[in-house]
């Protein structure tokens, strides 16, 4: 039988975080990617359209036989893993449970903080998930849109992303967090910055890092954990939906390598009856 690949889509580029942290964890397995590169940013967008292009990205990921769909967008997995879950017929993992569940797993006073897009902030999905994992936890949360483009152009590192994170996380600071979720596919690459910016015992959880050690005990879970010998090494196919050239620009960045081979595709059309939840 011909070894199925992982599906993993994003709204754009930042999704990459998440499969080089895939890659890393299991790196003989086959991955396709998804960036709705036409449609990007999702977390501007309101939750109704976040579900209808995660929709379409599942089928279009579902029609390449993949054996798992991993939503590596915080805002698609906040507002459209439930009814994912509810479709499709294989495992899909989001990366708000695996983020939550290691900020709930180190903080020890319970104030954790959460930073992510508009949308994951307003959906309240961390919030709940962090909720229900331990009583007695309290989650704040910031919205830091301007972190995105900061990453996309390449400034995570400059004194303006800087300056955007004091501004970000002093709420987060007078409230004595422990624990701070990055809950967006692009705040791995701010990593220094924020670390420049917190105190020393603030811990950083990277959700990217954790989905992917959930994806991992998922297909062992599953029994469909590549099997092949001797080791080999996966092979990683890029779909996007615009033209590729900033995709292979800007993504070369996020993935710590040179993006080659990018196709242009066309996300299937999915029925309005998919949208609702029974
Ligand atoms: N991928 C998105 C997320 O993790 C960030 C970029 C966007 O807004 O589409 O929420």
């Amino acid at each position: 039988m011909p070894q199925r690949t992982i599906g993993v889509f994003d709204s754009g580029v930042g999704g990459l975080t998440v499969l080089q942290a895939i890659r890393k964890h299991l790196p003989d397995e086959d991955l396709v990617y998804l960036g709705d590169t036409a449609r990007v940013p999702y977390g501007t967008k309101s939750p109704e359209t976040v579900l209808r292009y995660a929709l379409q990205a599942a089928e279009f990921l579902c029609a390449h036989q993949v054996k798992m769909i991993v939503v590596a967008c915080n805002t698609a997995s906040s507002v459209a893993l439930q009814i994912l879950t509810h479709h499709f017929n294989i495992p899909v993992v989001g990366v708000i449970v695996p983020g939550a569940q290691e900020a709930v797993r180190i903080s020890t006073s319970g104030r954790i903080g959460v930073i992510g897009t508009e949308g994951t902030v307003n959906s309240g999905a961390y919030q709940r998930e962090i909720s229900t994992l331990r009583d007695g936890v309290q989650v704040f949360t910031a919205a830091c849109p301007l972190f995105v483009p900061l990453a996309e152009e390449g400034w995570a590192n400059h004194e303006i992303a800087r300056l955007a994170a004091h501004e970000y996380l002093l709420p987060l600071l007078r409230n004595n967090i422990d624990t701070l979720v990055l809950g967006c596919t692009h705040y791995p690459l701010l990593k220094d910055t924020l670390r420049q910016v917190l105190p020393a015992q603030v811990n950083m959880v990277d959700s990217a890092t954790q989905t992917a050690i959930t994806v991992r005990s998922l297909l062992r879970h599953h029994h469909t954990l590549c099997q092949e010998k001797p080791k080999r090494v996966g092979s990683c196919r890029f779909y996007v939906t615009d033209v590729p050239t900033r995709f292979v620009r800007v993504g070369s960045a996020f993935l710590g390598e040179e993006l080659k081979e990018v196709e242009r595709v066309t996300l299937p059309a999915i029925s309005p009856d998919m949208m609702r939840f029974p």
